[in-house]
């Protein structure tokens, strides 16, 4: 088969595979105008200098459309390569594109050159490629293929410290409601105690098929259902980041008391669009977070996407403030 011909194969295959998942009314999706666009990627004079390749996008993106068979990585000579873990970061609006394999077994060659190729779907179809939330696709004449040579040398990043970065933040903005006795829906943040009891791969009420959340039909006006309050690897299905990310406001004026690492501007990425923000909000019950007093800042909601693709690791305890 010709190599042109073997590249549109795999996506049209990975289209088909996808038509056939549960897309949790997908479907129903009004079709947006609004168009989907690339605003950078990591790559740097052509090389990718850290271990995963990381895509970002102008709009918020469904989790379910964020599938490993929504693009195709390909060699020089258009062989498909083993397919990536694809993980997407609702925060940056980023999907970071991973090695499949345990860490030492080679993925892609030191030195090599390799095109990541977005799909899109066909003329009409309700599925396929990524999504906005509201079901917009990526602008046909857009840019959707990145030719890449493979450097090793990774770039350091900043790490996140959950006890430093994420518990005092937590505590502070969401404890009067969420904490340990009788916390609002049963949902404690204030240790990391009552974050694995009460979060970590709990489905978030306001998710939860079933007669309790308005009938038990899906509705295209959900951002997913069953979604976990935190799930450990995956910050797009992890609902606590949305209700938080509709809150996000500039840094307060009276700070926490526990400086967390800051991150540099190059990772900060650009905040939402109001019309983005709304998109977002009308497919989430209820109201942003915190309910009252100071939202998120972007550092904050950064460190909870970076420590749940970690991972979400807690430790025992943490001391009050390091
Ligand atoms: C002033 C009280 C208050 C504060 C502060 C608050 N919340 Fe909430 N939270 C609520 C109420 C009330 C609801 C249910 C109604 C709603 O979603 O608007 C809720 C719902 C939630 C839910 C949905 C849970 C589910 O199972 O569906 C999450 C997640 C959440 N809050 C996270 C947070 C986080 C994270 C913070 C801090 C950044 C926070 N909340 C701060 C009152 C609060």
């Amino acid at each position: 088969m010709p190599a042109i011909l073997r590249t549109s194969f795999v996506l049209v295959a990975g289209f088909l595979l996808l038509a056939c998942e549960d897309t949790g009314g997908l479907s129903a999706l009004p079709q947006s105008i609004d168009p989907v666009h690339v605003t950078g990627t990591n790559l740097v004079d052509g090389e990718l200098r850290e271990p995963e390749l990381r895509v970002r996008f102008d709009r918020p993106l469904l989790p379910i459309s964020v599938l490993r068979q929504s693009l195709v990585v390909v060699t020089n000579d258009n062989r498909s390569v083993e397919p990536p873990v694809v993980r997407y970061d609702p925060v940056l609006r980023e999907i970071a594109v991973a090695s499949p394999f345990p860490p030492g077994k080679e993925w892609l060659t030191e030195g090599g050159y390799y095109r990541l190729v977005l799909g899109v779907p066909d003329e009409g179809a309700t599925v396929g490629g990524v999504r906005a939330v509201d079901g917009g696709t990526l602008a046909r004449n857009a840019t959707r293929t990145f030719g890449f040579v493979v450097r090793g040398a990774p770039t350091p990043t900043t790490a996140t410290d959950y006890c430093r970065d994420l518990q005092p933040w937590l505590s502070a903005r969401c404890g009067n409601c969420h904490g340990a006795s009788g916390g609002v829906l049963g949902l404690d943040v204030t240790s990391p105690a009552g974050l694995k009891r009460t979060a970590i791969g709990v489905v978030a009420r306001q998710t939860a098929k079933g007669p309790t959340v308005g009938g038990t039909e899906p509705s295209a006006l959900v951002l997913a259902q069953d979604l976990p309050r935190i799930a450990p690897g995956d910050p797009s299905r992890s609902y606590l980041i949305y209700k938080a990310f509709l809150g996000e406001q500039p840094p307060a004026s009276a700070p926490i008391g526990c400086p967390a690492t800051p991150f540099s501007e190059a990772e900060r990425g650009e905040p939402l669009a109001d019309r983005d923000r709304s998109a977002l909000a009308d497919r989430i019950p209820g109201g942003a977070m915190p309910l009252t007093g100071p939202g998120a800042t972007r550092d904050e909601l950064l460190h909870l996407s970076r420590w749940i693709a970690a991972g979400a690791v807690l430790p025992t305890s943490c001391d009050a403030c390091r």
